[in-house]
């Protein structure tokens, strides 16, 4: 058997603010029915004034690692890489992961953040694999988390409408390619074509190099909603595709498509171009809507909190984000001890 990264623990949180469509109307020109019938989504939460990224990537962080202690009965001293996919770090500079790590009491475990927008699970997953795979590390904490709330255009009802905040996690260990949780493989791409659909254009070295303030409302995130639409059905499709070919299983073999929690009207595109019935499809962002890079391991957390999602079952992950970004993985699904959600 050659060896491979398995997932061993799962966690996930969200901050305690909830955030209605029917309060977001009281602010802007927008309405719960628009909301829902347009995104699916019903509420998001929001964090606090004062909390940040690191905050909610501390706490799922903290959960994933008690889900793998009761799953595999192991110290969190084995966990010797902790990667964080992000696209609202702390600051700019240094990343967040070394905080994050040093945090949940992990020593001087290696420590990165990975950019990818909402594909940035799906890219952090590979990483941390690839390094287990290739004997670099041994035991992982991968974490997607981002607070969008903090760089959203207050006046922005569309991208207001969308984004929630939130932190997901998994650790994955050192095994073998047959075991239940090995991750079978990976698709991975990118279009900096697109780089201006999905973007915050000011805080970076671009418009730093010329002296004097950013333009007016340049340091909010901006999305071009209609193509990205388009983009999204488009490439979460091809990539699972691509991944179910290399993996050598059937759209209908798959038990359940996690797939980055953008807009419900995306997930039943991907499911129509798949051919997909609607019972394989996990959503959960009536809920929380869209959370970036936590998006696919809290629509984990919960279907697994759902029983939606059980051991053996097999799971197809696919993501979609700002760069443009893609990406998917797959498992077979593993028993997981995943103890109270944490909201
Ligand atoms: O997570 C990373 C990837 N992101 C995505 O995948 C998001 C992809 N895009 C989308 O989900 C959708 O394009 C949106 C939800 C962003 C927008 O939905 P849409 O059906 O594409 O609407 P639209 O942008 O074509 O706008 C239709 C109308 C416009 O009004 P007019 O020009 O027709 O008068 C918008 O101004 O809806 C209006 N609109 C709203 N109305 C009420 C846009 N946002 C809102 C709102 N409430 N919140």
């Amino acid at each position: 058997m050659s060896r491979a990264a398995v997932l061993c623990g799962l966690g996930g949180a969200l901050p305690e603010r909830i955030v209605s469509n029917e309060e977001l109307a009281a602010q802007l020109d927008t309405s719960d029915r628009w909301i829902r019938t347009r995104t699916g989504i019903g509420q998001r939460h929001v964090v606090a004034p004062g909390q940040s990224t690191s905050d909610l990537a501390v706490a799922a962080g903290a959960q994933a690692l008690a889900s793998a202690r009761g799953t595999a009965g192991q110290p969190d001293d084995g966990v010797d890489l902790v990667v964080l996919a992000t696209s609202t770090p702390d600051r700019p500079c240094p990343a967040t992961a070394p905080d994050v790590a040093h945090r949940l009491g992990l020593g001087g475990v290696a420590s990165f953040d990975v950019s990818a927008v909402c594909t940035g699970f799906v890219y952090a997953l590979a990483t941390a694999a690839s390094m287990i795979t290739a004997g670099v590390a041994g035991r992982a904490l991968v974490i997607g988390a981002d607070t969008f709330s903090t760089i959203l255009d207050p006046a922005d009802r569309t991208t207001r409408a969308i984004f929630g905040d939130g932190a997901g996690a998994v650790v994955l260990r050192a095994g073998e390619a047959g075991e239940p949780g090995a991750l079978l493989g990976f698709d991975l791409g990118s279009d900096g074509s697109g780089t201006d659909l999905i973007t915050v254009r000011a805080g970076g070295s671009r418009q730093r190099s010329v002296p004097g303030p950013a333009a007016a409302g340049e340091e909010f995130f901006t999305m071009d909603g209609r193509p990205v639409f388009t983009r999204a059905v488009l490439d979460m499709s091809r990539s699972s595709q691509n991944l179910l070919e290399r993996v050598g299983w059937s759209t209908a073999e798959v038990d359940k498509v996690v797939a980055h929690q953008a807009n419900i009207r995306i997930l039943n595109a991907v499911g129509e171009q798949l051919g997909l019935e609607e019972k394989q499809i996990v959503a959960n962002l009536d809920r929380v809507g869209n959370t970036v890079a936590a998006s696919i391991p809290l629509a984990l957390r919960d279907a697994v909190a759902g029983g939606e999602l059980q051991p053996g079952h097999r799971v197809l992950l696919t993501g979609f984000g700002g760069g443009l970004t893609w990406g998917s993985a797959a498992l077979v699904w593993p028993e997981l001890e995943t103890g109270r959600p944490h909201r």
